[in-house]
């Protein structure tokens, strides 16, 4: 199968941060199809040759193991194209098409690792280019849009151009192995299954949490925020993957079916829930892994004054029989106190106490992301000292390491997902109705926020957040992992 793979945004941050890195792997593991181009785009004026020395010299930015040998780059860099272009030119596009048209591969992705602002003005020229053939794949990046209108809008533009099934909306969680591992746990085992409900679970807790500040990305993250840059798309996904029915049948549509009736059912906020379910904080001076670093508002491209949230806790329920009354607790925020992100299933204690035990102390199901992929299963046991016949129960883990037992050379997201779209496989991509519903879950936090005085609570850097994500936890009687 032969394929062209057009980068727009070609020399931008996301091309050599995470796709260059992730078509080079998918090169190594022999899984890339041979007979294929990687078509960088941009504005700059670079030959092929002049594009293959600048992405040769990103890769030294790469860790040592991911990099490749002169020899190994020299035949991916075979692969690596340049055409330059201005995407409000439509002259521009007929180039392009010109390229594309050298070999009339059997496959065209387009993929917009662009600003978010030029997805449609490039989905119309590329139909007026008719660039547009059903053999085309185009990808869009998150976040597609600012609220809900804009991001119907974009839709609207896109679809105009190309049908549903050509167009893949990229969640890089959703690439993430042990969400694919999540997904393994619920439909392809029948244990859990009897538990995953309101009768078992006492709550589930959802953290993405960085350790790094808004780095080189201040420019855009100011205008974006956390709510927008990771709720409403990885963190509300991850909420689907663990509270979804089973799906008919593994195909793309039956499983976003059932992700789209969860955000359907998410509750609907009111003026009550929102002021005490709903907290935003922004990183101020503190520590990153021993050293001194800036407060948010002192980082580059940040307005001094900024308002934007870094950090969001909140918490919510799914109306549905499954799930009523199970609080759902979803946190993420930048320069947190450690890299980690986490599913926590906490189950309900036993219902009459006959052994010791420590108080509240339950089963609990952690689904590990990173830094580590795996899963935890913590129980209740007889420790060493069982002299006594009424010795305390303690609270033991039993470790499923997939690192440790797939080995750590696993499909990274972007591999993952790349190739994917080069398959033509949807079941990992995001469909506009499931988008445009967590933008509608998500507008009335930013509408609020909008004409709030107060901003956000600032917390140190290197610490879990503003007390009062602790406090709105604690108000249920319960505590967030690190806590407790
Ligand atoms: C991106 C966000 O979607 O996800 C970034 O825009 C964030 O702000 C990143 O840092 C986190 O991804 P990961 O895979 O490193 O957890």
């Amino acid at each position: 199968m032969s394929f062209d793979l057009v980068l727009f945004g070609g020399t931008g941050d996301l091309a050599w941060r995470k796709l260059m890195p992730a078509l080079f792997q998918a090169f190594r593991h022999g899984t890339l199809p041979e007979d294929g181009r990687i078509i960088g785009v941009a504005r700059d004026a670079l030959s092929d040759e002049q594009y293959r020395m600048l992405i040769r010299s990103r890769f030294d930015e790469v860790e040592l193991a991911k990099r490749p040998s002169p020899e190994e780059f020299d035949r991916f860099a075979a692969l690596l194209h340049f055409v330059r272009m201005d995407l409000s030119q439509p002259a521009d596009y007929a180039q392009l098409a010109a390229t594309l048209r050298e070999r009339n591969a059997d496959t065209v992705v387009m993929y917009l690792a662009t600003a978010p602002a030029l997805f449609t003005r490039a989905c119309e020229q590329l139909a007026q280019a008719g660039l547009n053939t059903p053999n085309t794949r185009i990808v869009l990046e998150k976040p597609l849009g600012h609220d809900l209108a804009s991001n119907h809008q974009i839709n609207e533009t896109v679809r105009r151009a190309f049908g549903e099934r050509q167009i893949f909306r990229i969640d890089h969680y959703l690439g993430k192995p042990s969400v694919q591992n999540l997904f393994a746990l619920r439909f392809g085992n029948s244990l859990f299954e009897p538990l995953w409900r309101r009768e078992t679970i006492a709550n589930i807790q959802i953290t993405i949490a960085e350790d790094l500040g808004v780095e080189k990305r201040g420019n855009f993250y100011d205008s974006t925020g956390a709510l927008r840059d990771m709720v409403q798309n990885h963190a509300l996904q991850l909420l689907c993957a663990v509270a979804m029915e089973p799906p008919i049948n593994a195909h793309a549509d039956a499983i976003r079916d059932e992700k789209l009736k969860v955000l359907r059912s998410l509750k609907p906020w009111t003026a009550q829930s929102l002021a005490q379910h709903v907290i935003r904080g922004q990183y101020a001076e503190g520590t990153a892994a021993g050293e001194p670093v800036a407060g948010y508002r002192q980082e580059a491209g940040v307005n001094p004054d900024s308002r934007t949230e870094t950090f969001v806790a909140l918490r919510t329920e799914i109306a549905n029989w499954r799930w009523a009354g199970v609080p759902f607790y979803l946190r993420t925020g930048k320069r947190l106190a450690s890299r980690d992100a986490h599913i926590v299933i906490n189950f309900r204690p036993a219902p009459h106490a006959i052994f010791k035990s420590p108080l509240g102390a339950a089963n609990q199901l952690v689904i590990n992301l990173q830094p580590r992929d795996g899963l935890e299963l913590h129980l209740l046991a007889q420790g060493a000292d069982n002299r006594r016949q009424q010795a305390a129960l303690s609270p033991v883990q039993l470790d499923l390491d997939f690192d440790k037992r797939f080995g750590s050379e696993r499909v990274g997201a972007y591999e993952r997902l790349l190739l994917d779209v080069i398959h033509g496989r949807l079941n990992l991509f995001v469909r506009s109705d499931e988008q445009e519903e967590a933008w509608r879950w998500v507008e009335p936090i930013l509408e609020l926020w909008e004409g709030d005085s107060d901003g956000p609570r600032p917390y140190a850097a290197g610490t879990w957040g503003p007390s009062a994500s602790s406090a709105m936890i604690a108000r249920d009687g319960y505590c967030w992992t690190e806590e407790c």
